[in-house]
């Protein structure tokens, strides 16, 4: 089975306004956000420091639309080591929870940790990192993440080179036949969208592009309109 093509636009709450975290949440929502992204960095695997679980415990009854229906929180973690504080974010809330695997010891034993903690689990994949974990691991997850930016801060440049490796994991997604989402990280904005989501990405974090801009649902949009555009 072909997985749906249905894109997911998914703003990451680093470039929002951290003093008014609730309220941004619920506006970007109300902007037409599909997933909430939560960027977990720990000053050890990436050189800042963001949130913990106490602060996505406290945004979880802000991921909804005004009819109720919940919004995934999409917990990116860049952290070193990656168990005790996923078990953490899927108590605080979390649907999905990826990793870098070269920050767990025990890749599989993580993704089976967050699995039995009742959430989806993801791999993530850095600008200089290979796909090849994947001959062992694609059976065992729902999502896997292109950076396309090094982690750790919001407002880079979309690493050119993201585009092969997205091209390859949606191989490996296909050749699978398994319902696996293809989520792309980093320096994504409403010029560059088409040409990912024509790589083969079907998720898309977008940071400063929306919560820089002055009208997060122009900028949601736009970025619709150029996926919906014939490719
Ligand atoms: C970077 C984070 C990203 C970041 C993207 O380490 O993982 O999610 O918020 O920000 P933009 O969209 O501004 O590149
Ligand atoms: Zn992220």
């Amino acid at each position: 089975m072909t997985p749906s093509p249905t894109f997911r636009i998914a703003p990451s709450i680093l470039s929002a306004d951290f003093a008014r975290l609730g309220a941004e949440v619920s506006d970007v929502i109300a902007a037409g956000a599909d997933w909430i992204h939560f960027d977990v960095m720990d000053n050890h695997y990436v050189p800042n420091l963001t949130f913990g679980p106490m602060v996505c415990e406290a945004l979880k009854p802000h991921a909804k639309k005004a009819d109720g229906t919940p919004v995934p929180v999409d917990v990116h973690l860049m952290i070193e080591p990656v168990d005790a504080l996923a078990a953490a974010f899927a108590k605080a809330g979390a649907d999905y929870i990826s990793f870098h695997p070269d920050a767990s010891p025990h890749t599989h034993r993580s993704v089976q940790a967050i699995h039995a903690a009742g959430c989806k689990a993801g791999l993530v994949f850095n600008p200089a990192r290979g796909l090849e974990i994947l001959d062992w691991m694609i059976d065992e997850i729902d999502l896997i993440l292109i950076m396309s930016v090094n982690p750790g801060f919001g407002g880079q440049s979309f690493i050119d080179s993201a585009l092969r490796k997205i091209e390859q994991a949606r191989k490996r997604i296909d050749a699978s036949g398994r319902d696996i989402r293809l989520e792309v990280d980093g320096g994504i904005k409403t010029d560059n969208i088409a040409r990912v989501a024509s790589a083969g990405a079907d998720t898309f974090v977008a940071g400063s592009a929306i919560f820089n801009a002055p009208d997060y649902a122009g900028v949601i949009g736009a970025m619709r309109e150029q996926l919906a555009a014939p490719r």
